[in-house]
C-alpha cells in the first residue's frame, strides 16, 4: 500500500481509503472481518457520513473498530455532515449548516463511531442558505474544541470552496468528488477547452486544476461506478471495451481489473486518494494493489479513450 499527505496536514493515509457507505446491515462478524481485511491491506483511513444508513454505517464502523481493539491513532476517520435527510422517504430532506445541525450531527457521529474525535469532518453538500458568519463560527468551535482535527469539503467546485474559505479560520484540506474512468468529466473537460462539444462543458467551474493550485486533496469517490450509482463498470457488457483493456493491463501486471481502475485514478500529478466502497473482503484484497501499480503515460491514455472519452 502506497501512502499520501492529506492536503497540508500531518496525516499520512493509504491511497486507497474504505468508504463505508454500504455498510449499514453488515452483522458485527461480516463488519469485523471487513474492517480487518481493509486493515491488513493497509488501509489506515476510514470515511462515513451522518447519513449513511441513518447513522448505522457509522455505529457498524465503530463497533468493528472496537471489536477489533485498533487503537484510536491507527487508523484516521473521516465523516461528512450538511445534509439533513428526511427518512420517511417522503421527500429528500434538506441541506443544513447551521450550528445546531451541524454541533448535534457531529456529536452523534462521534458517539456512534466510539471517538472522542474525527481526523476530519467534511460539509457534505453546499446549503444554499448557509450564513457564512455563522458557519465560521461552528467549524472554529468544532477544531478548537477539539471535535475534528482538520475540515474539507465535498462536492464543491472553486468558487464555492473560496466563499466558504474566506470565512473560515481552517484550511479546507479535502474535497470529495466523484470521479474515475467513467465519471472521468474533470479531465476531459480540461482537454477539449474552449471546444464547441458537449465535454468541453465545464461542470464543476475547474475543481481539479484548483485542487492542485491550493494543495487541496480530492477524494475520488465511487471509483468503480458509472452514473449516480447505476452499477460498476468492471465486467459490465456495457464497457466491453474499457473492460478489454482492462483485461489486458490487469495480466501484464498480474492484478485484478478493479486494481487497474483504481491505479488510473492514482495516476493523475493531483495524487487523489479514492474512496473504495467494496464491502467483499475477497475484492478489497483484489483492489488493495492498484495502489502500488504506476500506470504508463500510454496505458493512461488507452485506458481513457477506452472509457468512452476522446481528445479532440
Ligand atoms: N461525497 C459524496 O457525495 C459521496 C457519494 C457517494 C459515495 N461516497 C463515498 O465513496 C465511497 C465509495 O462509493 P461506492 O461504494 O459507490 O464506490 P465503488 O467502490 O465504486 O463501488 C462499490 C460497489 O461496487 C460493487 N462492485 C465493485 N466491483 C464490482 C465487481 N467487479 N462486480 C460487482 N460489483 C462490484 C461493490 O460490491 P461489493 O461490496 O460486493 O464488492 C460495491 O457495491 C462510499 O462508501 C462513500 O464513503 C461519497
Amino acid at each position: 500500500m502506497n501512502y499520501q499527505t492529506i492536503g497540508s496536514t500531518e496525516y499520512e493515509a493509504s491511497r486507497i481509503a474504505m468508504g463505508v457507505m454500504r455498510m449499514a446491515g453488515k452483522t458485527r462478524d461480516e463488519a469485523r472481518d471487513i474492517v480487518q481485511t481493509a486493515l491488513n491491506c493497509g488501509m489506515n483511513f476510514f470515511d462515513s457520513a451522518d447519513i449513511y444508513g441513518a447513522g448505522e454505517s457509522s455505529r457498524v464502523l465503530g463497533q468493528a473498530l472496537h471489536d477489533l481493539g485498533v487503537a484510536r491513532d491507527d487508523v484516521i476517520l473521516q465523516t461528512k455532515f450538511g445534509i439533513a435527510p428526511d427518512f420517511t422517504g417522503k421527500r429528500n430532506g434538506i441541506y443544513d449548516f447551521s450550528r445546531d445541525h451541524l454541533l448535534s450531527s457531529l456529536e452523534a457521529e462521534l458517539e456512534r463511531l466510539q471517538t472522542d474525535h474525527v481526523d476530519f469532518v467534511l460539509l457534505h453538500r453546499l446549503d444554499a442558505l448557509c450564513d457564512l458568519d455563522e458557519l465560521g463560527d461552528t467549524m472554529a468551535h468544532i477544531v478548537d474544541s477539539g471535535m475534528a482535527r482538520h475540515i474539507g469539503v465535498s462536492n464543491m467546485g472553486p468558487w464555492s470552496c473560496e466563499m466558504l474559505q474566506a470565512n473560515l479560520d481552517q484550511k479546507l484540506e479535502v474535497n470529495q468528488l466523484q470521479f474515475g474512468l467513467c465519471h472521468a468529466g474533470m479531465v476531459r473537460m480540461q482537454m477539449h477547452e474552449k471546444m464547441e462539444d458537449d465535454a468541453a462543458a465545464d461542470r464543476d467551474g475547474g475543481a481539479l486544476s484548483y485542487a492542485q493550485l491550493t494543495g487541496m486533496t480530492i477524494q475520488a469517490w465511487s471509483p468503480l461506478q458509472y452514473g449516480m450509482f447505476a452499477g460498476t463498470f468492471i465486467d459490465n457488457e456495457q464497457f466491453a471495451e474499457l473492460n478489454g483493456v482492462l483485461a489486458q493491463i490487469a495480466e501484464e501486471r498480474g492484478v485484478s481489473k478493479e486494481a487497474v481502475a483504481i491505479a488510473w485514478i492514482l495516476r493523475h500529478p493531483a495524487r487523489m486518494q479514492v474512496i473504495s466502497g467494496s464491502m467483499d473482503p475477497e475484492r478489497i484484497r483484489a483492489i488493495a494493489p492498484g495502489a502500488d501499480v504506476e500506470l504508463t503515460r500510454q496505458e493512461w491514455y488507452d485506458l481513457y479513450i477506452a472509457a468512452g472519452n476522446d481528445l479532440p
